[in-house]
Formats: structure tokens, C-alpha cells, sequence
């Protein structure tokens, strides 16, 4: 049965500036795959601000609806493992890049980019963790594969934004010291609440470090930025300590030497929530509903609608965003 919903499309105009726009559209001109998902609630991550600003290199082809998240109910399946009613998490793989993706009422996707919404978790949980959340889990997972995490010293970059406010929260209440790294020193009320036992300013860190080894302080690190932020992270962290890093916002490109690895035995991780075997994806969400159950999470999202995500597209990609964005479809 055809269906009428809305989505938010993303359109160049005829001056070539891209457009974000509400639509009436039908479930007809959703791509082909197994399920049919109402979509219940998405999330803002930095990557649907790029797909819905038309920056190079995320989105081929315009229009489209961005959104890399999205969890529902399945209402259409050729999957006999997502029957219709069943409670879906989507994030990551094509969604939302050259996807028609979660900032819609509707998406259709293959049942392999699926995962079943673990019994303790519901949607909205898991859209107020979304991809950023997922990053910061997997990040964790990397951490304590290796560290005790219990009073490890973990720094996190970025901390108040998606990935990094989820990172905060989820080591602290994993009992880890957490040093917070931020250009916004007056949000330090904010990152206390989410365990934060550390915050400093982000200039302050880089003018006080020696590269490429300084003194020896972290365990762990979720580094979310890049450049020379990561470059002094690299050059903080004591004997085998692990380094994460999922993102770029301050730079791609950072500085460092052979030192912090052959004399301190330092491992850099590289983390990928959007190709990731669903495995792992599956071992997060679970952690999720479990022993990584994260508290409060609500005093960490801001809830809009579609016509409200709008505006925090533009604050996101000005690293002017605080916590998660929650989209209620
Ligand atoms: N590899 C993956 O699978 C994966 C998954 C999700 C996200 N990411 C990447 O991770 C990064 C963060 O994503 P997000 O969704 O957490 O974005 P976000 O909510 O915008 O958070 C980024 C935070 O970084 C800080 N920041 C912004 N501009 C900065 C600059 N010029 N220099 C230093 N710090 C700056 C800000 O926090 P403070 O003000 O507190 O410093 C900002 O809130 C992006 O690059 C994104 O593409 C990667």
C-alpha cells in the first residue's frame, strides 16, 4: 500500500545554495530493499549537517533526505527476522549519505543494515545515542579490550558535542577519571553533570604540551577532532596507552613522531561506526541496554521535530552544538 509522509529534502537552488525543505512525498520514491520502517526518531549527527549543507564528498546526488539514523517499527518486511511491528535500529552504512535517510517519516532499506532494538532499549534511547553514541561505545569497547576502565584516566576531545558528551558519560559511569577537552569552558556545569572530573580549555591544552612527547598523564583517549588537539593527546598519555580517534572537525591532519609509539608503546585506533560489522553494532546497542545503561539521558538531548532540526544543522557544523539532537518523526 502506498503511503504519504514527510521528509525533510535537501535541494539546490537555482543560485546553486542548498536548500533544506519539509515535503509530502510517498513511500513510491523510497529506494528498493526488504523493510519498510516507520521511522520514530532520529538523531543530528556532524555528518547530516555536511550531507544537508551540499559540502563535497557525502551526498552524490540532490535532492535527498539526509539522516544517518533512524529506529522504528518495521511495517513492510520480506525478512522473516524483522517481522511487521518489530522495533528496528538503522545507523551508518548508506543511510542518509546516497540513502534516503532518517530525516522522514518512511525509510526503506536492505534488512542486513537493520539491528533489532535490544528488549531494554527503546527508539528514542537509542536515537538519543545514535551514531554518535555508537562511536563513543565502540570506542570504549576498544579501550577495554585492553585497560581496566575502572579509575583509568581517560581525556575525551570534543566533549561537549555528540560523540564526545556520550564518551564523558558512558567511562565516567564506567568509573574512569575523565578529563574533558572543550572550547566551551562555560559549559563546564554540563560536563560535571556528565562525570566530567577535568575540564580544560582547548587552547590551554595545546599551548601547555610538548610535542611530540609531554608528560605522561591518560590511559585512554576518545579523540573526536583531530589536528593538533590529537597531536598533543598523543603526546600525553602514559606507557601503552590507547588512543581512539573517530573525527576531523578541527583538522584531518595532525602532527606526531615514531616516539610516542616505540618509547611508550602508545596504539592509535581508528573507529568506523558506519561500515562496522554488525557483530559489534549488536555487542554496543546490548551494552546499551545493560551494564552501559546510561542514565539521564534526556538532560543531554534537545528534542525537535522536523521542521525544527533545521536551525541546529547550521549550529552543528559551527561546533556551537551541545549534547544530542533528537529528531521525533
Ligand atoms: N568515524 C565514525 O564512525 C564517526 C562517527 C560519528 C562521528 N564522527 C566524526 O566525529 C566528529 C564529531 O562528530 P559529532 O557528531 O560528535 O559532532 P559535534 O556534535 O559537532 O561535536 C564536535 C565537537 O567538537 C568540538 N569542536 C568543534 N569544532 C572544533 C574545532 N575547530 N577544534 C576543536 N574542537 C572543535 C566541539 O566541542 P567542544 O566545544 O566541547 O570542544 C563540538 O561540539 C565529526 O568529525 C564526525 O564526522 C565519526
Amino acid at each position: 500500500m502506498i503511503k504519504n509522509f514527510r521528509a525533510l529534502v535537501t535541494k539546490q537552488n537555482k543560485d546553486g545554495a542548498f536548500e533544506n525543505i519539509i515535503e509530502q512525498k510517498t513511500t513510491k520514491e523510497l529506494p528498493e530493499g526488504d523493510l519498510l520502517i516507520r521511522v520514530e526518531y532520529s538523531s543530528l549527527n556532524y555528518k547530516d549537517a555536511l550531507a544537508a549543507s551540499g559540502v563535497k564528498g557525502i551526498t552524490n546526488k540532490y535532492p535527498h533526505t539526509p539522516g544517518i539514523d533512524a529506529a522504528g517499527v518495521v511495517e513492510e518486511s520480506n525478512n522473516i527476522a524483522f517481522p511487521p511491528g518489530a522495533s528496528v535500529i538503522v545507523t551508518g552504512f548508506d543511510l542518509g549519505m546516497n540513502t534516503s535517510g532518517g530525516f522522514s517519516e518512511y525509510i526503506r532499506v536492505p534488512s542486513e543494515w537493520a539491528i533489532k532494538c535490544p528488549d531494554n532499549l527503546t527508539t528514542k534511547e537509542a536515537m538519543m545515542i545514535g551514531t554518535a553514541g555508537l562511536t563513543a561505545g565502540l570506542s570504549t569497547l576498544s579501550i577495554v579490550e585492553d585497560l581496566i576502565i575502572e579509575n583509568a584516566k581517560i581525556i575525551v576531545s570534543g566533549a561537549t558535542g555528540g560523540v564526545g558528551s556520550i564518551g564523558v558519560k558512558l567511562c565516567s559511569q564506567l568509573g574512569a577519571k575523565v578529563t574533558a577537552i572543550t572550547g566551551k569552558v562555560e559549559e563546564t556545569d554540563f560536563l560535571k553533570e556528565l562525570g566530567a572530573l577535568e575540564i580544560i580549555d582547548r587552547n590551554d591544552f595545546i599551548d601547555n604540551t610538548r610535542l611530540p612527547l609531554s608528560k605522561g598523564m591518560y590511559d585512554a583517549a576518545i579523540d573526536v577532532v583531530g589536528g593538533n588537539i590529537l597531536s598533543s593527546i598523543i603526546a600525553s598519555m602514559h606507557y601503552n596507552g590507547i588512543i581512539t580517534i573517530c573525527g576531523n572537525v578541527r583538522s584531518p591532519k595532525f602532527e606526531t613522531s615514531v616516539f610516542p609509539f616505540i618509547l611508550r608503546g602508545n596504539s592509535l585506533i581508528g573507529i568506523d561506526s558506519a561500515k562496522r560489522n554488525l557483530e559489534d553494532r549488536e555487542n554496543v546497542w546490548n551494552h546499551f541496554a545493560t551494564n552501559w545503561k546510561l542514565n539521564e539521558l534526556d538532560k543531554i538531548c534537545n528534542t525537535v521535530d522536523l521542521d525544527g532540526v533545521i536551525p541546529e544543522i547550521k549550529k552543528i557544523l559551527k561546533g556551537e552544538q551541545t549534547g544530542r539532537v533528537l529528531l521525533q518523526l
